[in-house]
């Protein structure tokens, strides 16, 4: 019997396998064309501190920024590659539809609807998704977000200590023919919005949602390789035809926040997703130290999954992996966080490099358009 075949048990709410679980999202890490025009759009509009300005490792030439709160608290933390010669990317089988951020509650997802609308950004929402709800729009490369409130949660419809038991048909006003578009349209704050209020802010990556053609094959992986739960069975509430399911870390009872990756299903799809600006790059689930990512290291080898020695992102250690439909996935460590090299209060001032870069610092700031 393969490693496969033996830790495999479909799609099913059973008891996870894993003898690892994660708490749920590390980090996202999208393409930018350019990054002044990023950090206007979410360091500004967005109002999402900016926890690090540093370079990509691998290419030192180029902006590495992360925005997240508290410091950069894993599953609050966003980053992005800035490329500034990349071809448009699209989404589709094997990568990310889109990134959801939560907020509180309605009136401030109202609010952003319209400090959205004012600065040109165009909002479709609020659209009721039954477990929350939600505004779509895209940021500056055309990477597709949605802002969405964390309540009232998946109990909505099971019961909470049965989440992904059965299958959810959505009732008919959720879907696209049965929405009130007059309603929603005339849903918005009524008066400008040029401040970040305290009911508008938003607390790191609530979902993302990715697209497969595989889905059996990605519920068996991520239940066995990250130890997240089936907590949603439903369809495609945009089609009402195709399958959504969503996985969380979830102890049957309560769904951690953080920790929800849901995927849509092309299934026979070939339409792949095309990596390049306004997609993601890859998504980083967490693991608590180096030892608890080892570990890992070694179940997903078991598995028969190839993947990475650890590598040292100065803030976080990583081991990195693809799931079955070409999603790269990684693993990184809670610690050392990114006050490792400049003070919790300058967070993201200046431009920092690892020890191996810093004899290059002038090279490298030359190449670099000042932030
Ligand atoms: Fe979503
Ligand atoms: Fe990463």
């Amino acid at each position: 019997m393969s490693a496969r075949a033996r830790f495999s048990h479909g799609l099913t709410a059973l008891p996870v396998t894993s003898p690892l679980i994660t708490p749920g999202f590390h980090h996202i890490t999208m393409v930018s064309k350019d990054a002044v025009r990023t950090l206007a759009f979410y360091g500004g509009l967005l109002g999402l501190p900016m926890v690090k300005k540093t370079v990509n490792f691998d290419d030192p030439g180029s902006y590495h920024l992360y925005f997240g709160n508290e410091g950069g608290a894993p599953g609050t933390i966003l980053t992005f590659f800035e490329w500034p010669d990349s071809h448009k990317g699209h989404w589709g089988v094997g990568g990310v539809h889109h990134l959801a951020l939560g907020v509180g509650d309605l009136p401030g997802l109202l609010k952003w609807k319209r400090r959205l609308i004012d600065a040109g950004v165009g909002v479709s929402g609020p659209i009721d998704r039954g477990y929350f709800t939600s505004l779509y729009f895209q940021d500056p490369d055309g990477q597709v977000l949605e802002i969405t409130t964390t309540g009232p949660g998946y109990a909505v419809d099971e019961a909470p200590e049965a989440l992904g038991a059965r299958m959810i048909v959505p009732p008919a006003q959720r879907l696209p023919g049965g929405r009130d578009q007059t309603a929603i349209a005339d849903s918005v704050h009524a008066a400008p919005v040029p401040d970040i209020t305290d009911d508008m802010r938003l607390e790191g990556i609530h979902h993302i949602t990715g697209i497969t053609n595989v889905m059996e094959r990605m519920g068996d992986f991520i239940e066995e390789a990250l130890g997240l739960r089936l907590v949603k069975k439903t369809l495609n509430q945009d089609d009402g035809k195709t399958r959504h399911f969503f996985w969380a870390n979830y102890d049957g009872h309560a769904v951690a926040p953080h920790s929800a990756w849901t995927l849509f299903d092309w299934p026979k799809s070939d339409y792949l997703a095309r990596p390049g600006a306004g997609q993601t790059h890859h998504i980083a689930f967490r693991a608590k130290d180096r030892g608890q990512q080892e570990a890992w290291q070694e179940h997903l080898r078991a598995m028969g999954v190839e993947v990475t020695e650890v590598l040292d992102r100065n803030y976080f250690e990583s081991i990195y992996f693809r799931a079955p439909d070409g999603m790269l996935l990684e693993i990184a460590t809670d610690g050392p966080g990114f006050s490792v090299d400049e003070p919790l209060a300058q967070l993201g001032r200046g431009l920092q490099l690892p020890d191996w870069l810093e004899p290059r610092r002038d090279d490298i700031e030359r190449s670099l358009t000042p932030l």
